[in-house]
C-alpha cells in the first residue's frame, strides 16, 4: 500500500471543484485517510515547495499558494501515487491527457487546480507537512 499528498489548490476551491474532484477520487477507489482545508501562510507555502527555492516560478506559486484557502488530503492505495496524477494530468495543463483534472480546470501552469507527490519519498514528507500520525485514519 502506498500514500500520496493530494491538494486542491487555491484556485480550485475558489471554483467550487472540491466535489468534483473528490467524487474523482472515490470513482477510481483512491481511499481518503486525511482530509482539512487550511489557508497556507507565505512561510509554509515556501517550506512546502523548498525543493523549487531558486526557480523562476518560486515566489509566485508561493503567493498563489498562501492567497487562500486549499484542502489538502492523504490518500492511500495500490500505486496510488502515479494513479493520482494520472488524473491530475501533466502540470501544464495544455499537455495534460483530455478528461484529466487538469486539462478540464487548469487556466495556467501554476492555477493549476491540484497538487500530487511525485515519488514515495516527496509523498513522507508532504504528509508529515501537514498532517500528524493521530490525524491520519488507520484501516
Ligand atoms: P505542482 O505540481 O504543485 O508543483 C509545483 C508547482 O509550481 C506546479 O504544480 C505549478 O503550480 C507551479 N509552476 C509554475 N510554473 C511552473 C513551471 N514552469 N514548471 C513547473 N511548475 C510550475
Amino acid at each position: 500500500m502506498e500514500r500520496t499528498l493530494a491538494i486542491i489548490k487555491p484556485d480550485g476551491v475558489a471554483k467550487g471543484l472540491v466535489g468534483e474532484i473528490i467524487r474523482r477520487l472515490e470513482r477510481e477507489d483512491l481511499t481518503i485517510l486525511a482530509l482539512k482545508m487550511i489557508w497556507m501562510t507565505k512561510e509554509q507555502a515556501k517550506g512546502f515547495y523548498g525543493v523549487h527555492a531558486g526557480k523562476p516560478f518560486y515566489e509566485s506559486v508561493t503567493n498563489f499558494m498562501s492567497s487562500g484557502p486549499s484542502v489538502v488530503m492523504v490518500l492511500e492505495g495500490e500505486g496510488v501515487i502515479n494513479a493520482y496524477r494520472r488524473l491530475m494530468g501533466a502540470t501544464n495543463y495544455k499537455e495534460a491527457e483530455k478528461g484529466s483534472i487538469r486539462r478540464e480546470y487548469a487556466t495556467d501552469i501554476e492555477k493549476n487546480v491540484v497538487h500530487g507527490s511525485d515519488s514515495p519519498q516527496s509523498a513522507a514528507f508532504e504528509i508529515a507537512y501537514f498532517f500528524n500520525e493521530l490525524e491520519i485514519f488507520k484501516r
